[in-house]
């Protein structure tokens, strides 16, 4: 039972999600649960083993629990805002509509997935996204009419979302977040989609 709460905290720590567990701040339980890992998990079509290795915001974030010290988070936050590739073409927004089926599509980068399969955001696994889902999670705070709320599509607000997908622990170190851009799960185009559909005034969020 202890070795499967270590395994899954492991596993999630190495997805991105911050520690769940006391046990992973006990540097031999965390060897452990590494080595059990690295055994029972095998590379499999795109899917490698390497996924599992935390980079250095992850370790972080693990050594601290996710609440990380004020002078670690603002170094952290400056280093994964240096990595963030806004748009050569200085627009941030595509089409909301091609923004929801991302966000609704909990696709991509599985074993049996192609280099070439177009990953989904799946942004409703955590969040509300619009007001006519019939599940979503709750992880994330509620997208429904963000840009309504918000202001809509001033400059400050879609590079604040623009950054935020690209990379989330450039704004909230230890976010559950993933690192959309960073990690290459969606690309420049699909980021410019899901601006679109969190500030587009005719977006189905903001209705
Ligand atoms: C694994 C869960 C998870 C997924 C998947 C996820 N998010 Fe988030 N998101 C969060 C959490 C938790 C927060 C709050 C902490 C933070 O700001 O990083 C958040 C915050 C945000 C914020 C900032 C909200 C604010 O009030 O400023 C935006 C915008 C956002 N998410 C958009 C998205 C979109 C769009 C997607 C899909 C591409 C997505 N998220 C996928 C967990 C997730």
């Amino acid at each position: 039972m202890r070795t499967t709460v270590l395994a899954f905290a492991a596993l999630a720590m190495a997805l991105g999600i911050a520690p769940v567990s006391a046990a992973d701040t006990d540097p031999a339980l965390l060897t452990k649960a590494t080595a059990l890992m690295e055994k029972d998990f095998q590379s499999r079509g795109i899917a490698k083993v390497e996924r599992l290795k935390q980079d250095d915001v992850m370790s972080l974030c693990t050594q601290y629990r996710g609440a990380l010290p004020a002078d670690v988070a603002k170094r952290v936050q400056a280093e994964q805002m240096a990595t963030i590739k806004f748009p050569a073409d200085g627009k941030y927004m595509g089409d909301w509509k091609n923004g929801d089926k991302i966000a609704q599509s909990g696709r991509g980068a599985t074993w049996s997935d192609k280099p070439d399969t177009v990953n989904g955001g799946g942004c409703y696994n955590c969040h509300r996204v619009s007001g006519t889902e019939l599940s979503y999670g709750t992880i994330g705070p509620s997208l429904y009419q963000f840009g309504k709320l918000r202001g809509g599509p001033t400059e400050a607000n879609m590079k604040y979302v623009y950054g935020k997908l690209y990379n989330s622990q450039a704004y909230v170190p230890c976010s559950n977040m993933p690192r959309f851009g960073y990690h290459g799960v969606l690309t420049e185009a699909q980021i410019k989609d899901l601006v679109a559909l969190l500030l587009d005034p005719e977006s189905i969020v903001n209705q």
